[in-house]
């Protein structure tokens, strides 16, 4: 039997065949060139590093310590099998109850124990991912729009916008102000979405921010309070970041300015989070993920939608026993910080002494890369071929502004988290082989001109058996398009 190239878009729906998966950005493609040649220590030493996966990979040994002290937790062991039969078949949409009310409590825990959260507000989903379609379905109908402060997440496209028909609106954010999100800038989106005939249901904002690692101070986060309540409109906060705050300022909830900042009007109908365990705590794999409405009836209709999204049973009891483990939660988030915290120091010192700036941030598992004096013009066409040599060349697979909606060419978000020390250095050392090479070209012809091909990718005398590895990106490997796409003849 053969195979046939068909084109599938006469055997599949529209939504299906039709590009609003987002596939097509240089964010994925980097993760398709680090699929293809991945980095290994001693067995593909001259691969492509992955630092475009933001991973925190930095803590997995206390969980897995935890993980193994209590073993009744995991219900498919000796210690855990009284509770199986009972968990395997429990399938309420709310969840265990032990499990929300877990959630709860690391979500308080979290934001400082400053604000409580009400468990039966807890509505799960898989992942964040899923929170924001679920919220977007919710909030919005086809056609309708959320406005969203950029450089943002480029998933985004696909979970507010794919199967919803929702639209994103950009709300200018600019480096010569740091990337703050100000209020002209809100109005200015407004209004231009107004003029186009499009009705803006709501605003989505990621605070600490993805790509920007920084975090929306108290002033900034009542502002967008007053906006939004003045035109009746929704806000989404995307908070899954909110544990990996490394070092001051102190991270601040939207939940801390509904409790705390009474002065300011707001209708609490119009605020939801949205949370996830992939980030703080390092399990994209277990998919929770978190919708805390403080709208009665978004939570009712989301915990209805999310009957298309649960979380496993097994994955809930282990969460509600693990979360509630007083002890472990705090030497966790502590221990976190402190590594966060020192592997910011270590990649961006060593950006430094290369001549390399980041923009000044203090959370998130990744840093905001300026490499604007290596563009050879300040153009989107210059760093996306910058970006090329990078990926080929340097071999670190990194994201370009632009797949964040960036407006200003020759940023690139840098993830650090998902690797171990010996990767960083390796890493540091081929951005410093490139740095350096392209100074003695910049000399010579008074501009950049990069000549890494000839860059030496090798490791050095040091032993890295053991340097953590990022496992395969989470997209499938090599995607094919539909037009590529073989059935048997
Ligand atoms: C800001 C933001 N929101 C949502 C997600 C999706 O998270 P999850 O793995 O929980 O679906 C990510 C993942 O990188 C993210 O950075």
């Amino acid at each position: 039997m053969g195979l046939m190239a068909v084109d599938q878009t006469q055997l599949l729906s529209k939504m299906a065949t039709g590009n609003g998966h987002g596939e097509a950005s240089p964010y994925f493609d980097g993760w398709k060139a680090y699929d293809e040649n991945p980095f290994h220590p001693t067995q593909n030493p001259n691969g492509v590093i992955q630092m475009g996966l933001a991973e925190n990979q930095l803590t997995v040994d206390l969980v897995e310590d935890w993980i193994l002290g209590n073993p009744e937790a995991s219900i498919c062991t000796p210690e855990g099998i009284n509770d199986f039969r009972a968990i395997a078949n429990f399938q309420d949409y709310h969840g265990l109850p032990e499990f929300r009310n877990a959630v709860a409590k690391f979500m308080a825990r979290t934001r400082g124990n400053r604000v409580t959260f009400d468990p039966d507000r807890v509505v799960m989903s898989g992942g964040a991912t899923g929170a924001h379609e679920v919220t977007a379905f919710c909030l919005a109908d086809p056609g309708d729009a959320f406005l969203v402060p950029i450089p943002y997440y480029p998933g985004f496209d696909r979970d507010l916008r794919w199967r919803t028909g929702v639209q994103l609106v950009p709300v200018m954010c600019e480096g010569s102000n740091d990337f703050k999100l100000t209020r002209e800038a809100l109005e200015d989106a407004y209004e231009k979405a107004k003029e186009d005939n499009i009705r803006v249901k709501g605003l989505l904002i990621t605070n600490p921010s993805n790509p920007l690692g920084t975090i929306m101070d108290r002033k900034t986060l009542r502002t967008v309070v007053s906006f939004i309540n003045e035109k009746r409109i929704h806000l989404v906060c995307d908070e899954i970041y909110s544990a990996t705050v490394f070092s001051q300022p102190s991270f601040v909830s939207i939940a801390e300015i509904l409790e705390e900042e009474t002065d300011i009007e707001c209708d609490r109908n119009l605020i939801h989070i949205v949370y996830s365990l992939s980030k703080d705590m390092g399990f994209p794999g277990f998919r929770v993920g978190i919708i805390y409405s403080y709208n009665d009836a978004v939570v009712h209709c989301a915990r209805k939608m999310s009957s298309f999204g649960l979380v496993s049973t097994q994955t809930q009891y282990l969460l509600a026993s693990m979360l509630s483990d007083d002890e472990f939660v705090e030497k966790f988030l502590a221990e976190s910080a402190k590594r966060l915290a020192q592997r910011y120091r270590v990649f961006t010192g060593g950006l430094a002494n290369v001549g390399i700036k980041c923009l000044q941030s203090n959370a998130g598992l990744f840093v905001w890369m300026d490499l604007r004096h290596l563009l050879k013009k300040p153009t989107f066409e210059s760093e996306m071929e910058l970006w090329r040599v990078i990926i080929h060349e340097v071999k670190i697979n990194v994201s370009p502004g632009s797949s964040f909606h960036c407006t200003e060419p020759g940023w690139f978000r840098v993830c650090h988290a998902n690797m171990d020390d010996m990767a960083v250095q390796v890493a540091l050392q081929r951005i410093r082989a490139f740095v350096l090479q392209n100074k003695e070209v910049m000399v010579s012809r008074n501009k950049p001109c990069w000549h890494s091909s000839k860059l030496r990718l090798s490791l050095g005398p040091r032993r890295f058996d053991d340097i953590m590895m990022s496992p395969h990106s989470p997209i499938p490997q090599s995607p094919l398009s539909y037009k590529d796409t073989l059935i048997p003849e």
